[in-house]
């Protein structure tokens, strides 16, 4: 897919790889449109994009700010659906007795904001790209954590299944022009990673990735438009951390 002059909608843009995301796809010419939660970063983004306020978690909320892109711009070519929080929870802590088994409301908030935020972003999208024969692109952002990770378990199952609908777009929706592939990030150097890991875990994950660092923003931003310029690029979970395995 030619970037330039395309209609891109990233969520979850204001902040950390969702901002590199959309500031890379912009400097290849895109028209970028962020939507995110946070007021307060979006009217920091001052005139660079144009921005919605958007929960992604809220069905009502979702169709009409994609209705009202559509509206404004004609259509959206490429969705980046980066919206997401990392979130920590092992399954049976016993260092506390009280509430030793994972809370089912903070498992069912990390499973709305991080798996079903995705399906209900790309059904409002595709619809507008079905009806309009727009040869579109959905990239979902997922994790190194879709492989199972040790305290995660919300997490890992919500990335997880955001793994295997893109795939299953992928040959759902391939018919109709329209690719779905995924990223999966490792560790970057972004403020979540740093406040969700002590700095002896950053430390004890470097000394464990073959390349010896951090990802950066831009690296995982350079993989998103990879997929999206490769028109045979689909149903791929691209992966993009060093080399490291969990
Ligand atoms: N940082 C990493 O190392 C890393 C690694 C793997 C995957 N990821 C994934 O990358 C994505 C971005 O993570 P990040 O590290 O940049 O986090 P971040 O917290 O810096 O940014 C997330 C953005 O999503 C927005 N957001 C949160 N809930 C929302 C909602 N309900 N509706 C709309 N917007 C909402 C936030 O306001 C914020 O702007 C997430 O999906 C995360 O799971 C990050």
């Amino acid at each position: 897919m030619e970037i330039k002059g395309a209609v891109a909608l990233v969520t979850g843009g204001a902040n950390g790889l969702g901002l590199a995301i959309a500031t890379f796809l912009s400097e290849q010419g895109a028209h970028v449109v962020v939507g995110d939660l946070d007021e307060d970063a979006l009217s920091g983004l001052g005139g660079e994009f144009d921005h919605h306020v958007l929960d992604v978690t809220c069905p009502d909320n979702v169709t009409k700010v994609v209705n009202d892109i559509v509206k404004k711009h004609g259509r959206i070519d490429i969705l980046v659906n980066n919206a997401g929080v990392i979130f920590n929870e092992p399954l049976v802590n016993i260092m506390n007795p009280e509430g030793m088994i994972h809370d089912y409301t903070r498992f069912r908030n990390s499973i709305a904001v991080n798996l079903d935020s995705v399906f209900l972003m790309t059904g409002a999208v595709v619809e507008h790209m079905i009806k309009g024969r727009t040869k579109g692109c959905i990239v979902n952002i997922s994790s190194i954590s879709a492989r199972g990770n040790e305290g995660q378990t919300a997490y890992s199952a919500a990335k997880s299944g955001v793994n295997a609908m893109t795939v299953t777009w992928s040959k759902e929706l391939g018919r109709m022009g329209i690719r779905c592939n995924a990223i999966a990030p490792g560790f970057i150097n972004t403020g979540s990673t740093n406040s969700a890991l002590t700095e002896t875990t950053i430390n004890h994950i470097v000394a464990n990735t073959p390349v010896r660092r951090l990802g950066e923003a831009k690296e995982v931003a350079q993989a998103v438009v990879s997929v999206i310029s490769n028109d045979f690029i689909n149903g791929t979970i691209l992966e993009v951390n060093g080399g490291i395995t969990i």
